[in-house]
């Protein structure tokens, strides 16, 4: 038995079972054993791989997306670019990279990385000093920690990492769904709450599921939210969330563990492996608005980099690369934007200031 199993045995023992999101951040963050405090998950060595790993391209563009933001701010002498959750600091230092031909811009940034991760915090670290002596990042635990002032912030593949809450439908009102200790199977298992008629966590539409319905929230993820658009609204400045998820809140069981590239049990290897689920975007967009910001889309990740001229920008690539490297650009650039690959599955939120026109890849 892993330590974090024991230690989720004699959690429950104590406090009885955990509620979804309690596990998903014992598994992720436990500050000893958790999925991201232990290791980095990415890559073809790792559990799974994202969009700035796939390809220079994507941080490329969405530097130069954040530089006509900037543009469109009236160009302040001095901006915070923020990335949440920043992996391996790849997409930052694509971007920073892109974004040298806009001097000023380049000029007014200053880098700060909210990242919880010890381990990633040291790859960050390794990867903007051999690709940007020059910048001095700072780190965060928390967005609420960024100093005052105009943002940009960039979240890829943050938000899906934040801990949901299930709750079931029954014909007596909610059951949520929590994480117990089977004796018998001397494993752990999904059981339900008692029945409760009604839940103010629960918002419309997903209040008026039909019964049997399964259906998700993440506090945490609407909270963060909330913390960044009422930031953008007070103080000026933009955010690109990309993230798997869906545009219009619907029932349905998301919660998913990888591991090694594959889909694992989500109970059997706590700590081991990722746990994910689908960002409801129309959640997030309107906590969004509640606190003051305006939104953009979701639109599909293909068709968002499209209009940021993904297709030129490969086609520029590959004329000076090797048939190797063309063959690889060109499978980067289907991955990325393909209906069937990332391209659809992978939506595109921006939240900004109400006074913004509308951004680059959403007009
Ligand atoms: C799926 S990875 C995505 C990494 C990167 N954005 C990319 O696209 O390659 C999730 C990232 O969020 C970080 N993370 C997870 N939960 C966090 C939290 N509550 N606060 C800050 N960072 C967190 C992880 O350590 C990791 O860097």
């Amino acid at each position: 038995m892993t330590a974090l199993l024991a230690h989720l045995r004699r959690r429950i023992a104590l406090e009885g079972p955990l509620t979804v999101a309690r596990y998903m951040e014992e598994c992720l963050g436990n500050p000893a054993h958790g999925y991201y405090m232990t290791r980095d998950p990415l890559g073809a060595a790792g559990d799974f791989t994202t969009a700035p790993e796939i390809s220079q391209m994507f941080g490329e563009l969405i530097g130069l997306w954040a530089a006509v933001q900037w543009q469109a701010m009236g160009e302040p002498e001095s901006v915070h670019l923020v990335e949440l959750g920043p992996g391996r600091g790849t997409l930052m230092a694509d971007a920073l990279r892109a974004v040298a031909t806009v001097a000023p811009f380049r000029a007014a940034v200053q880098v700060h990385l909210v990242e919880t991760s010890p381990v990633l915090r040291d790859r960050q670290r390794d990867t903007l000093a051999a690709h940007h002596p020059d910048v001095r990042p700072q780190w965060w635990n928390d967005l609420s920690q960024v100093p005052a002032g105009p943002a940009l912030v960039i979240a890829n593949e943050f938000f899906d990492a934040l801990p949901i809450r299930q709750f079931l439908r029954g014909a007596e009102g909610w059951r949520e769904r929590l994480v117990a200790w089977d004796q018998d199977a001397d494993a752990l298992a999904f059981v339900l709450s008692g029945a409760q008629a009604e839940s103010p966590l629960i918002p419309p539409p997903l209040n008026a599921v039909p019964e049997d319905s399964l259906i998700e929230i993440c506090p945490v993820g609407l909270r963060k939210g909330h913390t960044l658009a009422a930031r953008l609204a007070a103080e000026g400045g933009a955010a690109l969330i990309v993230d798997y998820g869906h545009d219009r809140s619907a029932p349905g069981d998301t919660l998913q563990a990888v591991k090694d590239h594959e889909y694992a049990d989500v109970l059997a290897d706590p700590g081991e492996a990722d746990l994910t689920a689908h960002v409801d975007f129309q959640q997030l967009a309107q906590t969004c608005i509640q606190a003051g910001a305006v939104t953009f889309g979701p639109v599909g990740q293909g068709a968002f980099l499209s209009s940021l001229g993904i297709g030129q920008r490969a086609q520029a690539l590959s004329a000076r690369a090797d048939a190797g490297q063309q063959e690889a650009i060109a499978a980067a650039l289907a991955r990325l934007t393909g209906d069937d690959q990332m391209g659809r599955l992978f939506r595109v939120l921006a939240v900004q200031h109400p006074s913004l026109p509308a951004p680059p890849g959403f007009e």
